[in-house]
């Protein structure tokens, strides 16, 4: 096991009265999420915009402190490194983004952008150079590259530059948020096929974010169901989309459109709104959208409960019939 988190929070505070002086309550961003990647596993964490995908991938990277919980890197807690544990198990932890060159400094070359994780934990010039000629051809770019500016490159190009400049430090986990949902879906394939090309090659672990199903289903080994900052169904791939149990994992699936031309689909819509997590709904987060609800769903949180060695879900009328 490369990482393990275990009743992760992160709480934002709203700022009220008339001043914005009072804290009026909070936006539970991510509200008490377990869960551990082996190593050179691909988790994929799923779900509807706002649930808290990107917080917990910057929570499990420490880009940001957590309200609650902790996270154990390589057997080691992360709150309790000091400064030089952590500044190494940074390096060892690197992101991706969606749409990676909007965040570039449009005045870097592509080998400094690539170079400059490198260039800030003190490497040489030299180093830095040799290291870029070595990534370019990994990520698919020429070595010519190298002295060219993020836009003139294509959506899919930048994020291949966004890939090596992530891989500059030879990490052992990464964070793919969103990888490819700026990109045209023609594009889409190649870059997921290098992200599982480099995994293989350097036993990466990832935790992929995405909130297509579609996207996920050809990285993932096992698939996370965020819903409103809680997991709510987590289990092996292949059961996942065979047997889901959830019904907010069946809706999400049924929204997915079938492969086959053709193919008659029973659809499950998600129904309504996703609630805000500002106001987390009482018992059930999902239980305002649920077509299942029951009395208890209203007052009681399900708690993620073991279905099967790999699956669990957090659902009263999945424990009830199981
Ligand atoms: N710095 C912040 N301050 C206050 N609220 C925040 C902050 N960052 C995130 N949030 C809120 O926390 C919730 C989760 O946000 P997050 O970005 O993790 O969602 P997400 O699942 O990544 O969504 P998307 O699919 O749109 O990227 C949202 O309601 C968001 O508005
Ligand atoms: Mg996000």
């Amino acid at each position: 096991m490369l990482i393990r988190v275990d009743n992760l929070a992160k709480h934002y505070p709203i700022a009220g009265g008339f001043f914005g002086h009072r804290t009026v309550g909070a936006v539970r961003a991510v509200d008490g999420v377990s869960f551990s990647i082996d190593r050179g596993e691909t988790l994929a964490l799923v779900g509807e915009s706002g649930c808290g995908k990107s917080t917990t991938g910057r929570l499990l990277t420490r880009l940001i402190e957590p309200t609650a919980g902790t996270v154990r890197f390589d057997n080691m807690e992360i709150s309790e490194m000091d400064a030089g544990e952590l500044r190494a198990a940074r390096r060892r932890m690197q992101l991706v983004f969606q749409d990676a060159g909007s965040s570039f400094n449009p005045r870097m070359t592509v080998g400094a952008l690539i170079a400059e994780p490198m260039h800030l934990a003190g490497a040489s010039a030299a180093d830095c150079k040799a290291r870029v000629q070595e990534l370019l051809p990994l990520v698919g770019l020429a070595a010519e590259h190298t002295d060219r500016y993020p836009h003139e490159f294509s959506g899919g190009q930048r994020q291949r530059i966004g890939i090596a400049r992530a891989l500059a430090l030879r990490p052992d986990f990464v964070v793919c948020d969103e990888p490819v949902s700026a990109l045209d879906v023609s594009v889409q394939a190649q870059v997921i096929n290098l992200l599982t090309r480099l995994q293989r090659e350097f036993g990466l672990t990832y935790l992929f974010i995405s909130h297509d199903l579609r996207v996920v289903r050809h990285v993932a080994d096992r698939v996370a169901v965020m819903y409103l900052g809680r997991i709510v169904e987590i289990a092996d791939k292949a059961t996942l989309y065979k047997a889901p149990q959830h019904p907010y994992t069946r809706a999400l699936l049924s929204a997915v459109p079938a492969h086959r031309p053709g193919a008659v689909r029973k659809k499950t819509e998600v129904v309504g709104e996703i609630a805000s997590a500002r106001a987390v709904p009482s018992g059930c987060r999902y239980h305002t959208r649920c077509p299942y609800v029951m009395p208890i769903c209203r007052t009681e949180e399900p708690e993620l409960t073991e279905l099967g060695a790999t699956h669990s879900s957090a659902c009263h009328l999945v424990q009830t019939s199981h």
